[in-house]
């Protein structure tokens, strides 16, 4: 077997609900909305993605930020939440500095003492996703920042995996998505990358579509051995 070469392995993390919680804004969300902030919570990232999709579709891109802030108004009209537009800009505040999992600094560090070389890639703007991961304290983990923002589309996009692969110098061999988004998964395998998911949940679902991630994880601790036990890794 083919001996592993981890220097020439590049990492592609997903940042928004894989290293950084979407959901780290419920706190914030319940003084607002009470006890309905969980569920508005799920709307407004669930809006979000969907208005990623349809812009990348239709070709009327408009950075994710727009997207965040558009999924804000409609969960606003969903739950009947008429919020003003000073509460709209802090929640879009908090936002901007979300948390990390707690997994996520233990598993970075033990990919970087591997020599893993590690990338952020993401549908947020590069400034946005340097200063989720600069105040989460991760950011000195990461080669770079790698934006779709760069080719004015958004994933699943295969334009925008191969653009990751440009920016890196890295091959679809010997790149890995590592993400806990299954659309970002079965985007990443079908345009011929390698993808980890990272299931977190025990009832999180991947999507049927007959592609299955390469590996999954429950927790990105465990990322490093079971990556480093793939039989081809790297060739
Ligand atoms: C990200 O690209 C998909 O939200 C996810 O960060």
């Amino acid at each position: 077997m083919a001996k592993v070469d981890r220097m020439s392995i590049t990492l592609a993390f997903d940042v928004y609900g894989t290293l950084i919680d979407a959901h780290g804004i419920v706190a914030a969300l319940q003084d607002i909305v009470g006890n309905k902030a969980e569920e508005f919570s799920r709307t407004w990232r669930d809006k979000q993605l969907e208005y990623s999709f349809r812009r990348g579709l239709m070709q009327n891109y408009e950075n994710f930020a727009v997207c965040t802030s558009n999924a804000l108004d409609y969960a606003c009209a969903y739950y009947k939440a008429p919020l003003t537009k000073e509460q709209k800009n802090e929640l879009l505040g908090v936002y901007r500095v979300l948390p990390a999992f707690k997994d996520v600094t233990e598993g970075l560090a033990r990919l970087q003492a591997a020599s893993f070389r590690i990338y952020a890639f993401s549908n947020g703007s590069a400034d946005a996703v340097e200063m989720l991961l600069t105040t989460a304290g991760i950011r000195d983990f990461f080669l770079g920042v790698v934006s779709v923002d760069d080719l004015k589309s958004f994933k699943p996009n295969p334009g925008v995996y191969s653009y990751f692969l440009r920016r890196s110098g890295a091959t679809c061999s010997s790149a890995w998505l590592i993400s806990s988004n299954p659309f970002d998964v079965i985007g990443a395998i079908s345009a011929g990358m390698r993808a980890v998911w990272v299931k977190r949940s025990p009832e999180a679902i991947f999507d049927p579509w007959g592609i299955e991630p390469t590996i999954t994880v429950s927790s990105l601790a465990d990322l490093k051995e079971q990556i480093t036990k793939y039989p081809t890794l790297g060739n």
